[in-house]
């Protein structure tokens, strides 16, 4: 049976911790994010829920590439290194190996993952949980897919809130940090249990440069004329508005394989290469949105 674990590690890892560093974001985003993971794990243990209902629930929502992912396991680690002397273990859930489960396995799947899997994890120190694109996992009972079995998605989902009101109810011990690229897909009684939905924005242009100053540094390493591109960042800051984060990196590094010559040798990569793979990003993005909508 899928236990619907993806990963599992304990925690700080120093893998998460660079991560978190790499992703370019206002400081208010990454502030905010630990103090309310904080005070789930500290103020929330003293006062009953009654008097102040925190779920120890946050949400990061965004468009898919702007480095949720990321920052949720990095907010993991930061706050496993703020806990000093506790034993903490992280935990990512497989929401699609739990709904790909065959018909009416997966409510009985969701209810083994609340109230044994995560609490087994947290026993004797605390379980830092990603529930990484859960809008698979607590689908908005009001606009079932016609893949699914509508019923099915509906205990599915019901089973998702009744183990997460035990659950936060009884283990205080637990930080849960769900991500979902469609939020107006998660059903709204879970993100009514968020204590922060935080909302992700894409890079903005300070962001951008940095992400792409960061990106043309670690090509340098290897090939160190590719560091001369950033005489141009005025230029490709600009043509990358309204880009994701991961999209972004992949233009630059991609930049290498405007021509065969610079794909052998990207010492020899120009302002021009990158920019040209730059704007063709961002016109791809462009198309496939206007498609979606
Ligand atoms: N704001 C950002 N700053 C730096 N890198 C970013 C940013 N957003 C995304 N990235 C890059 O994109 C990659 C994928 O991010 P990820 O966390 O998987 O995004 P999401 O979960 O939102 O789809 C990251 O590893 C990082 O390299
Ligand atoms: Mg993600």
């Amino acid at each position: 049976m899928n236990s619907g674990i993806a990963y599992r590690c304990p925690l700080p890892d120093v893998q998460f911790e660079t991560a978190w560093a790499a992703i370019k974001i206002d400081q208010g985003v990454k502030d905010r994010l630990l103090a309310q993971s904080m005070l789930a794990l500290t103020v929330r243990r003293s006062v009953p829920f009654d008097a102040a209902p925190l779920h120890g629930l946050i949400v990061l929502a965004g468009i898919p590439g702007t480095g949720k992912t990321t920052l949720a396991r990095g907010l993991a680690t930061k706050v496993a290194s703020m806990l000093t002397g506790q034993k903490v273990t992280f935990l990512q859930i497989d929401p699609h190996g739990l709904a790909s489960a065959s018909l009416g396995k997966s409510q009985q799947q969701v209810t083994t993952l609340f109230t044994q899997t995560i609490p087994e994890a947290g026993m004797g120190g605390v379980a830092v949980v990603l529930l990484d694109e859960v809008e698979t996992l607590a689908a908005d009972r009001r606009r079932m897919s016609l893949e699914a079995n509508p019923v099915d998605v509906h205990r599915a989902t019901d089973a998702v809130l009744a183990g997460l009101d035990l659950l936060t109810r009884t283990h205080k011990n637990i930080l849960l940090i769900a991500t979902t690229n469609y939020p107006q897909a998660v059903d709204a009684a879970f993100l009514s249990r968020a204590d922060l939905i935080e909302t992700i924005p894409p890079p903005n242009a300070e962001a951008r440069a940095e992400i792409i100053r960061d990106t043309l540094d670690a090509l340098a390493r290897q090939w160190p004329k590719v560091a001369g591109l950033g005489r141009d960042m005025a230029l490709f800051v600009t043509a990358s508005n309204g880009m994701d984060g991961r999209r972004l990196r992949k233009a630059v590094v991609g930049a290498l394989a405007g021509s065969l010559a610079t794909a052998r040798d990207p010492n020899l990569v120009t302002s021009q290469q990158l920019l040209a793979a730059i704007k063709a990003a961002t016109q791809a993005g462009k198309e496939i949105g206007r498609e979606a909508a």
